[in-house]
């Protein structure tokens, strides 16, 4: 069991930040996703947390004490890698038992965590082969077992499924969580999949470019994005983002853009006449033909079998909706879009940072109110 902190850590590679001032606290037994798209630092990050890489500056805490100086192996944490990294020449009960036999442990302890630990994640039957003799899934779970036969405090996992062909992806990620709620260790998983990360995550921490955009539940960051790129990266298709303006009128605020006037769930005065960046999800647009939220052509329709992606045009905006099939629109067609006022996301069209005037100022973040304050 581990708590890990990261204390405002840093990586520079020359001039390069491969990871700037990330500060994490992950509470024993959580199952955090670090999510982000290639080459943002999350493999930096977790070798950093490894013992694989050193801070350029900051700290790295396990359980309360502070491991930044301290070698891989005298860390509590097991790391399973993309690449699976097993030994050719070793069979699978050898394999499993490595970090067993590397701290010199007794033979017959070794046996019998090793068969404990096959039995739990079904490599029983495998044990004398190599694995050249495996499948990808089946390697994949050789190399968790290695990981889990010293039962430590901690996984840290680096994109283990992305070998995985689709179907057995889906597969090894609902036993991924079947066996976190065994283990109750602290599973810190890397990957740029943001299904993997909705489906497994307790909490995900999205990162750009070295830096953390928003840490909360799956829930928090797909309903309320913390920044037009949070916003961006979670959803498929994702939420459409357009330039408009927030005006008053008729007692009302609304957003507006060329072929767009939607009402607002706001009622304060502020903000009006104001630059945004608004955003609403394929999946909030309705086709109505009365609607005059937005009007629109369609310009295109695909059939994903279970519904449909319709691609409007309105004034200078594309947006995509998904509707339930058959969408019941023709290609050409000019129709009318409805949304909730709630639907609509706001962001600061410079700084990315979402706009809240509509929103209780609860645990809201500093930096919103300061952006609001910018604009309003
Ligand atoms: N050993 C290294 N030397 C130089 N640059 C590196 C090294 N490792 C990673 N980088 C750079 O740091 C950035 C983050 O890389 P990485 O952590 O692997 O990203 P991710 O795992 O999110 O794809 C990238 O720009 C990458 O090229
Ligand atoms: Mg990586």
């Amino acid at each position: 069991m581990a708590r890990l902190q990261i204390d405002a850590v840093s990586k520079r590679f020359g001039a390069d930040h491969a990871v700037r001032e990330v500060s994490l606290d992950i509470a024993d037994g959580e199952f955090l996703v670090l999510l982000g798209p290639s080459g943002c630092g999350k493999s930096t990050l977790l070798r950093m947390i490894a013992g694989l890489e050193t801070p350029s500056s900051g700290r790295i805490l396990v359980d309360g004490t502070d491991v930044t100086d301290e070698a891989p192996q005298r860390r509590d944490l097991a790391m399973v890698f993309q690449s699976y990294a097993l030994y050719p020449h070793l069979t699978v009960a050898k394999n499993i038992g490595f970090p067993l036999r590397a701290r010199r442990q007794p033979r017959a302890r070794i046996a019998a965590r090793v068969s404990e630990v096959a039995a739990t994640l079904e490599l029983s039957a495998l044990l004398e082969r190599r694995p050249a003799a495996l499948s990808g899934g089946q390697r994949q779970r050789v190399a968790l077992a290695r990981a889990m036969v010293r039962d430590p405090g901690a996984f840290l996992m680096d994109e283990p499924l992305s070998n995985l062909d689709a179907k057995l992806r889906s597969a090894t990620r609902a036993e991924l969580i079947a066996l976190h709620q065994r283990l109750g260790a602290t599973f810190l998983y890397v990957t740029h999949d943001q299904v993997e990360a909705m489906t497994m995550a307790t909490r995900i921490a999205l990162l750009d470019a070295g830096r953390i955009e928003q840490v909360g539940t799956p829930e928090e960051l797909y309903d309320r994005p913390r920044t037009a790129f949070v916003a961006g990266f979670l959803g498929s298709p994702p939420m459409n983002l357009f330039p408009a303006e927030v005006n008053w009128r008729d007692g009302s605020l609304r957003v507006q853009a060329d072929g767009i006037d939607a009402a607002l769930a706001i009622t304060a005065e502020s903000g009006a006449g104001t630059r945004v960046l608004a955003g609403i999800r394929p999946e909030r647009l309705r086709i109505d033909a009365t609607a005059t939220a937005v009007r629109g052509r369609v310009t295109m329709v695909e059939n994903l079998g279970s519904e449909e992606l319709v691609h409007v045009t309105a004034g200078s905006v594309r947006l995509c909706v998904r509707a339930a099939r058959p969408a019941g629109v023709q290609v050409g067609e000019d129709i009318g879009l409805r949304l909730d006022p709630g639907d609509i996301h706001l962001f600061d069209p410079d700084s990315g940072l979402r706009l809240t005037w509509q929103e209780p100022q609860d645990d809201t973040a500093g930096e919103e109110a300061a952006a609001v304050s910018d604009v309003a």
